[in-house]
């Protein structure tokens, strides 16, 4: 795990937003201001940047992520709009909705960012400093709110230093939120849903739709948000804390003692390495197995990140419905 990094208070001008696109680009974190709450911004297409993401946080599970684009026309790479897509987006963007989506699957985020799910969630934030930044930087922005795991959502630069400071390389400067709270967040991959009430009132949407939305209960296990991405799994069984595969068992190693290992998340035993190879390596242990072979994998610690990684696994390896 590495040490505390020196987080840098950007200014609100052309250079602190170069400044803050050039970190980006080098995969590093940068809270940005939007007009629900500061952001914990980073490269959606780098698995490493996003995985350090999941760490600055402390999350223990790998929940989707929101990515920021600058317009609707570069959010149209990313995802499939439909008929409805297209009339939410043009009415409400920019601006406090997110719509989640049926991924494109050429679009090229790291699978963390979906949680290795086929739809993304895509906000397009009316804040003139975050779509000058997503301008300049030119790619998706995953971004969470900027605050420690179940901790409040931060709405101005020293709330994102109370709880970030040491652990991300800076934050851009917007000063304090307008809205305060999260965007709503819109499911369409199916009928539209409410998945999350936020800073757009659903009345608004439903009178735009000129349909209601479907609303779910709170806390349903299986719609709320963060619980939708909870259902990958390999097709091959798989099983955990293997330090001595069989001979038949495809073996994902972590750290050294793993010789013989198909796949090794990270030989060294760091954690963020890690977690940016998981699902990848899931994914690729899927096409290697044959018919009925298992796949086998090496206990990988329970702190820092070894929470996220030990919950995702721990569902892979969950029996099957
Ligand atoms: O206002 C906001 O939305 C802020 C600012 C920074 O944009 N972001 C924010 O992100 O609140 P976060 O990660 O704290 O909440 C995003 C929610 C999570 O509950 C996550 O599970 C859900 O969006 N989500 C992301 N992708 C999803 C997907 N593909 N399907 C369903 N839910 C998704
Ligand atoms: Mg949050």
């Amino acid at each position: 795990m590495t040490g505390p990094i020196d987080t840098t208070i950007l200014p609100p001008d052309a250079a602190g937003i170069v400044r803050a696109a050039d970190i980006l680009r080098a995969g590093g974190l940068v809270a940005l201001p939007t007009e629900t709450v500061y952001g914990l911004g980073g490269n959606a297409c780098n698995d490493t940047a996003v995985a350090r993401i999941f760490q600055a946080k402390g999350r223990p599970h790998f929940n989707p992520l929101i990515i920021h684009l600058p317009d609707l026309k570069t959010a149209r790479r990313y995802a499939r709009f439909d008929d409805t897509a297209e009339r939410l987006a043009s009415a409400f963007w920019p601006g406090p909705m997110t719509l989640v989506l049926p991924l494109r699957p050429d679009a090229g985020l790291s699978p963390l960012v979906t949680a290795g799910n086929d739809s993304v969630a895509i906000r397009v934030p009316e804040h003139p400093l975050a779509h000058a930044l997503l301008a300049e930087f030119g790619g998706p922005v995953a971004a969470p709110s900027a605050n420690p795991s179940g901790r409040v959502s931060p709405t101005s630069p020293q709330h994102v230093l109370d709880g970030l400071s040491g652990r991300i390389e800076a934050v851009l400067d917007g000063g304090a939120c307008a809205v305060g709270v999260e965007s709503t967040i819109i499911g369409l991959t199916g009928a539209p849903t409410l998945l999350r009430p936020g800073g757009l009132p659903a009345e608004d949407i439903e009178a735009c739709l000129g349909a209601q939305l479907i609303r779910r209960a709170e806390g349903d296990p299986i719609t709320a948000p963060g619980q939708l991405g909870s259902h990958y799994a390999p097709g091959a069984p798989v099983r955990l804390n293997v330090t001595a595969p069989e001979a038949s068992e495809l073996w994902i190693g972590f750290g050294r003692d793993c010789d013989g290992a198909a796949l090794n998340l990270s030989p060294n035993g760091d954690l963020v390495e890690a977690a940016a190879n998981l699902f990848h390596f899931l994914r690729r242990a899927d096409t290697m197995t044959a018919l009925g072979q298992t796949i086998a994998i090496a206990p990988v610690p329970m702190h820092g990140l070894g929470l996220a990684i030990n919950d995702r696994l721990s569902r892979a390896a969950a029996p099957r419905p």
